[in-house]
């Protein structure tokens, strides 16, 4: 037993000596660090693929095609189970909290109910990360307490976001700002945790 202990002892020291733990550190830092699984050291966020299935729906908004939006579409908002655990138990996103916001194409029609509008296909990804501790100071894509992500349907596994302060759909910053005193989060938009809300006692 003891000899083979030694034996993987001497293999683990002789793959990482290899620049084997630099490579699993660049696809699976975020279980080494134990923050998030879609955070790596660096702080490069990686865009949740289970939210449909597995988390929680926040609430949906509705965006419609007038010529002057922004970002017209239908907006479903997911967060994990656990963080919405957290937020019903505190009043605020805990720390590891992400959110996603699913921005998909309006389908129209008239149906039996009336002039109905739905979801088509996803086109973008919009993910914020709660971080409570400032772990990525150098990182200009983090601020406010949040990491911020940009994942469009064309590359939908390239963050296109560098910094929470740039131009377009990368300004975060910009729109986000007048709800800086909800944790930078349109929290009125979601039925499923807003009445747990503890920002205004
Ligand atoms: C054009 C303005 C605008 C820009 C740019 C913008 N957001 Fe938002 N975002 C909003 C608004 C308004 C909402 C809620 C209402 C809606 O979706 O229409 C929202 C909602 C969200 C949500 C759902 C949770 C919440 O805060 O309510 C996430 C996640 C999000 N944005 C992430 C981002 C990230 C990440 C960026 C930058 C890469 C970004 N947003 C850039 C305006 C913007």
């Amino acid at each position: 037993m003891r000899l083979i202990i030694a034996f993987f002892t001497a293999a683990i020291a002789l793959l990482s000596a290899a620049g084997y733990s630099q490579q699993s550190r660049a696809g699976e830092s975020a279980s080494e660090s134990g923050f998030s699984p879609y955070v790596d050291a660096q702080g490069n966020i990686s865009r949740p693929q289970d939210f449909r299935t597995n988390w929680v729906h926040l609430g949906s908004w509705f965006v419609s095609d007038d010529g002057e939006a922004s970002g017209p579409g239908v907006h479903d908002v997911y967060a994990q189970p656990e963080a919405v655990a957290g937020f019903k138990k505190n009043g605020q996103w805990p720390d590891g909290a992400v959110l996603v916001k699913a921005i998909s194409a309006i389908q129209a029609d008239k149906l039996p109910t009336g002039n109905a509008h739905w979801a088509g296909d996803i086109g973008v990804w919009f993910v914020m990360v709660r971080d409570r501790e400032n772990r990525f100071p150098d990182n200009k894509a983090w601020g406010g307490g949040w990491g911020w992500a940009l994942f469009k349907a064309d590359a939908p596994s390239k963050n296109m976001t560098t910094t929470w302060k740039g131009e377009g759909l990368n300004n975060c910053y910009g729109c986000h700002v007048p709800v800086r005193d909800t944790e930078w989060v349109y929290i009125e938009g979601y039925p499923t945790v807003r009445e747990y809300a503890r920002y205004h006692e």
